[in-house]
C-alpha cells in the first residue's frame, strides 16, 4: 500500500508545512493540500478534507505541531496549549482517536523543555502515525486467518465475498486501513477476494473512497447501494463483514458510520460473521454502554438533501429532494457487542466483551 500514497506527511523541505490529501475531491481528482496552521488542521478535520478515525487523530497531532511552531510568546504557554488542543478537539465528536492523539501529544509537550516543544510535538505526531500504521498492519495479520478459514471451505478459486461499509481503508488511516487490512494482505498473498462496497450515503465514502483505494490496489470489488447487503446475505453471497469503528467501549459496543448497525442485524439474521477491525487508539476505556455514552455526530441536513458528483470534468452538487423537505443526518450509529462476532485488534482477535478486550489488554483491568 505504501507505494500508492501517504495520507498525511510533513513537507520534506519546509518544516512549516504538513500535507494532506483533500479527500473531498476523490476519486476524480487527487488534490494535495498544505496545512500551515492549527486552524488549517482543525478546518480539514471539521470539513472532512480528512476523515476516518486514525487519520483524524493523526491530523490533530500534526495540528498541535503546527500550533507549537506558532506559539505567541506573550500568551501563557499553558493557556495557549489548552486553547489549541480545544480548537482541534471540538471538530468532530465521535472518533475517540482525536482525544487520544491529542492527550498523548499534550502530555509529551508539557513534559518538554520550552526549546524542545516544537520537536517534541513533531515526534508525537510522527509516533502516533507510525504506531497507527503498524497497528493496522497487525490487524491485517490477525484478520487474515479468518479469510483463510473461509477460503478453505470454498471450491478452488472461488473468491471470498467480503462486505464492508464506509471507508475503513488506508485513506481513513495512515496505511493499510482497519477493516481493509486483512483484505489487502489476502490479496497480496494470492487469496482470491471480492469486496462488496456499500456506497455509504450520504457522504458516499464507500463509493468514492473505498472503491478508489481498492481499485488502486487491484482488489476486485463491486459498489452496491446501502440497501443491498441484506439481500446479498440472504442469498449466500456474503461470507464475512469487515467494518471499522470510531469508538469502541470497554464492553465491545462499536460506533461506526451510520448504517453499520443495520448490516450487523442482517448479518446476525443470516449467520454471517461480523468482525470489527480496530487499533487501540479507537478504544474508549472510560465507557461501557455505547448507546448512551458515545457522542454521535449530527451533520447538516444538506448532506442528505443534496448529492455531490462529477460531471463534465467538474465537481457538482445537485439537489435530490423537494425544497420544503428537510434532511436529518446522524453520522454514526452504535452496534451493540452482542451483534459483533469478534474484534480484530493489533494484539489479536477477541470476543466483543469486556472480558474479551481485557484478555488482550490486561493492563486496562
Ligand atoms: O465520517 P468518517 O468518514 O470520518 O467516518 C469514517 C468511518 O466511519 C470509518 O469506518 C471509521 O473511521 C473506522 S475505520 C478507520
Amino acid at each position: 500500500m505504501s507505494k500508492l500514497m501517504q495520507t498525511i506527511w510533513p513537507d520534506p523541505q519546509d518544516d512549516r508545512i504538513v500535507w494532506i490529501i483533500d479527500q473531498r475531491a476523490l476519486p476524480h481528482e487527487l488534490v494535495h493540500e498544505a496545512l500551515r496552521t492549527a486552524e488549517d488542521a482543525a478546518r480539514a478535520i471539521r470539513e472532512m478534507h480528512v476523515r476516518g478515525a486514525p487519520l483524524i487523530g493523526a491530523t490533530a497531532a500534526w495540528g498541535l505541531y503546527l500550533a507549537m511552531r506558532q506559539y505567541p510568546q506573550e500568551e501563557a504557554f499553558g493557556s495557549y496549549l489548552q486553547r489549541m488542543r480545544d480548537l482541534l478537539y471540538h471538530t468532530r465528536p465521535t472518533a475517540v482517536d482525536l482525544e487520544n492523539a491529542l492527550a498523548q501529544a499534550t502530555q509529551k509537550i508539557l513534559a518538554a523543555a520550552p526549546d524542545q516543544r516544537v520537536a517534541t510535538a513533531r515526534r508525537a505526531a510522527e509516533q502516533f502515525a507510525a504506531e497507527s500504521a503498524a497497528q493496522c498492519k497487525a490487524i491485517g495479520e490477525y484478520g487474515l486467518p479468518l479469510l483463510k478459514a473461509i477460503y478453505a471451505k470454498k471450491a478452488p478459486g472461488e473468491p471470498i465475498q467480503i462486505l464492508t461499509h464506509c471507508n475503513a481503508g488506508r485513506l481513513a488511516c495512515i496505511d493499510y486501513g482497519t477493516a481493509t487490512a486483512p483484505i489487502y494482505l489476502a490479496h497480496e498473498r494470492g487469496l482470491p477476494v471480492h469486496v462488496w462496497v456499500d456506497e455509504t450515503r450520504p457522504r458516499n465514502q464507500g463509493a468514492r473512497l473505498t472503491a478508489y483505494e481498492l481499485a488502486q490496489a487491484g482488489v476486485p470489488h463491486t459498489v452496491i447501494t446501502d440497501n443491498l447487503g441484506g439481500h446479498l446475505m440472504q442469498h449466500g453471497l456474503v461470507d464475512i463483514v469487515f467494518v471499522g469503528t470510531d469508538r469502541t467501549t470497554r464492553q465491545g459496543d462499536v460506533a461506526n458510520k451510520i448504517g453499520t448497525y443495520l448490516k450487523a442485524l442482517a448479518a446476525a439474521d443470516n449467520g454471517v460473521p461480523f468482525y470489527v477491525g480496530l487499533p487501540t487508539s479507537t478504544i474508549d476505556w472510560t465507557i461501557r454502554d455505547g448507546l448512551t455514552e458515545i457522542p454521535i455526530e449530527e451533520r447538516g441536513g444538506e448532506e442528505v438533501t443534496h448529492i455531490a458528483g462529477w460531471s463534465d470534468g467538474q465537481s457538482r452538487t445537485v439537489q435530490l429532494t423537494p425544497d420544503a423537505s428537510p434532511g436529518l443526518n446522524y453520522g454514526f450509529d452504535v452496534t451493540p457487542a452482542r451483534l459483533v462476532t469478534g474484534l480484530i485488534t493489533e494484539r489479536g482477535v477477541c470476543a466483543a466483551s469486556e472480558a474479551g478486550l481485557l484478555g488482550l489488554f490486561p493492563e486496562r483491568g
